[in-house]
């Protein structure tokens, strides 16, 4: 069953997502060569926590850090380590918060200092993406038009959507139904509501959509090694279309 949330719910969770927001621009300002993805964990979490939250995936089934910070062909859930960030590296942040009894994430590709035209153009298309998903975000629409319309966009750049790996609802727990695949049929799926929230998360690769995990259990990586990039926020459906919950 997909929940619909009041909009004193949805206020709540626009203030969740504003924190995430928040945090992944302190984090946009930190990601620089030479910094470690441990660092960028430490500030995070000492952000969030000043602002009276949790971060939301720290001890989640187990995860050790309050971000994921993944680079290059990590593809997802990358864990914040002692590496540090060289220029020309890709690195994909994923936020999330708990704050009054709900949850918001999002997550976003950056570049440290120059990359190649081919990462930059990853990076752009897979921006571009999620903004063509959540165009579709409207009650009425069918949930898998979102999808479609970040794999149409994603292919015709000559790109891929990563398949194991799809966005969700989200409200009082972090991950909610439905899942919301990065691909599929439009006009398919369950017709969207007005007070549905949605976590959409586009992860492209530069080469195929295969991935496959690391030996740390965690750490998801493109099968080919090539690039990848993820960026997501968490939208709500209003009468009158989709509102980004986690914006500054
Ligand atoms: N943002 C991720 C998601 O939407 C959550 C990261 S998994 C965690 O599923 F284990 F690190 F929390
Ligand atoms: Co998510």
């Amino acid at each position: 069953m997909i929940i619909v949330k009041s909009s004193q719910e949805i206020e709540l969770m626009r203030q969740a997502g504003h924190i995430v927001a928040k945090t992944l621009r302190e984090l946009a300002r930190a990601v620089k060569p030479g910094i470690t993805t441990i660092q960028l964990d430490t500030l995070a979490r000492r952000y969030i926590e000043k602002l009276q939250a949790r971060p939301a995936f720290l001890g989640y089934q187990g995860y050790p850090a309050s971000i994921c910070a993944s680079l290059n062909d990590e593809v997802v859930h990358g864990i914040p380590s002692l590496r540090r960030l060289k220029t020309g590296d890709i690195i994909s942040i994923d936020v999330g918060v708990f704050y009054k009894g709900y949850y918001g994430d999002a997550a976003a590709t950056f570049a440290v200092g120059e990359v190649s035209p081919l990462a930059a153009r990853l990076l752009e298309v897979t921006r571009e993406s999620l903004y063509k998903g959540i165009e579709k975000a409207f009650p009425g629409n069918h949930l898998y038009d979102i999808s479609a319309a970040i794999q149409a966009y994603a292919e015709s750049q000559g790109f891929s959507v990563v398949r194991n790996y799809v966005g969700h609802g989200i409200g009082s727990e972090m991950h909610e139904e439905p899942q919301v695949p990065n691909f599929g049929l439009p006009g398919k799926g369950p017709v969207l509501e007005a007070g549905m929230v949605l976590a959409i998360e586009p992860m492209v690769n530069a080469g195929t959509w295969e991935v496959e995990t690391l030996g740390d259990n965690w750490t998801v990586v493109t099968r080919d090694r090539s690039l990848s990039a993820h960026f997501e926020h968490t939208v709500a459906i209003l009468q009158d279309g989709p509102k980004i919950l986690t914006s500054c």
